[in-house]
């Protein structure tokens, strides 16, 4: 797990998360805020995951929100998005931050609810890309 730039996670945000989207846009307005962090998994020096961890509180709790998980296609399936999604929790309770949030797709929801989410809420259509969300949230353990 590598700590990575804003800028590096653009291809494969590019090419995991817009490759069916009408819009193309890659750049979140989080990329900069402070204490945000950029996480990704290297293989052989290249970059075939990457999440974006986002100090910003749940209902009044402070928590993370987890945005732009993607895993190169081919390797999808093969488990570095777990690894992933733990070392960024681990990161975020070693912070004191006991819960992460993210803005799930549908299609992605089985992996967060192997990994210890809950759905909270309805379902919504996500603004910019127009497909069906739900938000998940973990509680971390101490
Ligand atoms: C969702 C995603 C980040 C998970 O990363 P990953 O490296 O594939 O995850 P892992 O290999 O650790 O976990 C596999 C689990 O994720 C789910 N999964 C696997 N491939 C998937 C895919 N193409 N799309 C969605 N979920 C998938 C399955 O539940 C799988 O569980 P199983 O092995 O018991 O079948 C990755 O599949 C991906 O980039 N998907 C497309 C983009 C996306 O939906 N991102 C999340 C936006 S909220």
């Amino acid at each position: 797990m590598v700590e990575i730039s804003a800028e590096e996670t653009h291809p494969l945000r590019l090419a995991v998360l817009r490759a069916t989207t009408t819009s193309k846009q890659v750049v979140f307005p989080e990329d900069d805020f402070p204490g945000v962090v950029h996480l990704g998994v290297s293989v052989e020096g290249e970059l075939v995951a990457v999440s974006t961890w986002v100090p910003r509180p749940h209902h009044d709790q402070a928590a993370v929100q987890l945005r732009g998980m993607a895993t190169a296609a081919r390797l999808q399936g093969t488990g570095l998005g777990g690894l992933l999604l733990e070392s960024g929790c681990r990161r975020a309770l070693s912070a004191d931050l006991h819960v992460v949030w993210a803005n799930a797709r549908d299609t992605a929801l089985p992996f967060y609810l192997q990994h210890g989410f809950r759905v909270e809420g309805d379902g919504f259509l996500d603004a910019t890309i127009g497909l069906p969300h739900h938000r998940v949230v973990r509680n971390l353990a101490p």
